[in-house]
């Protein structure tokens, strides 16, 4: 084995401390103290291994190798470096990890590859801070233009440019990326599933992305005395968005063939046990292989909120993100399970039902996406975990096929 494990174990540790939640998972939403803690040992990191560093208008972090060949697209690695509420220490940062330990392998190595090689870490790819999710990708896209970052805002009312602001990062650089500058794109990612670690298998190669789309949902009813308003004269915003959330599993499970739905964060107004609540607001995530289904759920979802739409409650949707399923690159792909030969790594080929930068970022670009085990399948939680010696084997994949792309013409 080449990659070290030592180095792999040195950084995801290092960045496991950087949580607004100790021994309670990872907690580093973005543009926060722990995201610049983390921000600012990545960018060390990147520089320790050769590399130019720069951010972006939103915070993504580049760390560059110049290629031999002027001006050529650079082939990227990386994924994202933000996590959920009380999540783990993988979702993410195994992907830049991975990236960091393939710089530090070309570094050591003296490898001088014809294309430019790029390390990222992404912002905001879960939408923990700002919603909608995979922002990073979007803005590095061009999905989000300036106006549309100044416009999201955090529960606190803060907006992306304040919040960048008091880390220290300039909103007003570019992100939108021109897809020439790009050659491909290489993601490593945790499972998050239990399939790899059943099978005993090392590497999923992924040929699919699961599609997805998150809805923002507001109820707004009328506050009262909790002990002097009759029943019969109440518009209770959380009764009505209970009976709307309690629906939502039929609704999936009559569309069928896997189609899931999620309401994973809501918030009650204003929120005191003796006040009827006067408006609750609540996510919608939906997710299914087949673009059909996402669409008639989200109808049959606006649907159904609207019959709710009586006495005094009033239900407002906005769809905060749309991402259709993915297919990745064949080509890719192919190298990447030919790499997984070459180095005598047990691999298949996989379905991926979590989103990933790699789906925004295929629209740009050649993609390549891998997983590696995750322990009895858990992800999103403190007890998300991989084996040093599986992140390894990933990373060599991942490095043999950066090799590949970084020489090719
Ligand atoms: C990211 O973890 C997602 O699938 O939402
Ligand atoms: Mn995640
Ligand atoms: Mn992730």
């Amino acid at each position: 084995m080449i990659a070290s494990q030592e180095r792999i174990e040195k950084h995801i540790n290092s960045l496991s401390k950087y949580t607004a939640t100790p021994n309670q998972g990872t907690t580093r939403l973005t543009y926060s103290e722990e995201d610049l803690q983390a921000r600012t040992y990545i960018k060390e990191q990147m520089k320790t291994y050769g590399l130019k560093v720069r951010e972006d208008g939103l915070g993504n972090i580049f760390g560059k190798l110049e290629g031999e060949k002027k001006d050529a697209p650079s082939v990227i690695v990386g994924s994202h470096f933000d996590s959920v509420p009380n999540g783990g220490d993988y979702d993410g940062p195994a992907g830049v990890v991975a990236g960091l330990e393939i710089a530090a392998l070309f570094q050591e190595n003296h490898i001088k590859p014809a294309h430019p090689l790029e390390i990222i870490a992404m912002i905001e790819e879960e939408g923990s801070r700002f919603g909608g999710g995979l922002m990073g990708s979007r803005g590095i896209a061009g999905y989000l233009q300036k106006d549309d970052i100044k416009q999201l805002k955090d529960k606190n009312g803060i907006s992306v440019p304040e919040a960048m602001e008091e880390i220290g990062l300039d909103p007003s650089l570019e992100v939108k990326r021109d897809p020439k500058t790009i050659k491909a794109f290489l993601e490593m990612h945790i499972e998050q599933g239990p399939l790899l670690e059943e099978e005993q298998i090392s590497v999923g190669v992924v040929e699919s992305i699961v599609g997805l789309t998150q809805l923002e949902v507001t109820i707004s009813g009328k506050a009262g005395h909790a002990g002097t308003t009759p029943m019969d004269r109440r518009s209770d915003a959380l009764v009505a968005a209970a009976n709307i959330i309690a629906k939502l599993p039929q609704i999936a499970i009559e569309e069928g063939e896997g189609t899931v739905t999620t309401v994973g964060r809501h918030e009650v107004f204003p929120n005191g046990a003796n006040v009827i609540p006067d408006k609750v607001t609540f996510s919608v995530d939906i997710r299914s292989s087949k673009e059909e289904h996402i669409k008639n759920v989200v109808q049959k979802v606006k649907d159904f909120i609207a019959s709710y739409e009586k006495d005094n409650i009033q239900a407002e949707v906005e769809q905060s993100l749309y991402m259709q399923p993915k297919e990745l690159n064949q080509e890719i792909c192919s190298l990447l399970q030919a790499s997984c030969e070459q180095l005598d790594i047990s691999y298949i080929t996989m379905h991926s039902g979590a989103g990933h930068d790699a789906m925004v970022l295929s629209d740009i670009t050649e993609v390549g996406l891998i997983f590696v085990p995750s322990k009895d399948g858990l992800s999103h939680c403190p007890e998300e975990w991989t084996a040093t010696h599986e992140l390894a084997a990933g990373v060599e994949v991942l490095y043999e096929t950066a090799l590949k792309l970084t020489k090719k013409s």
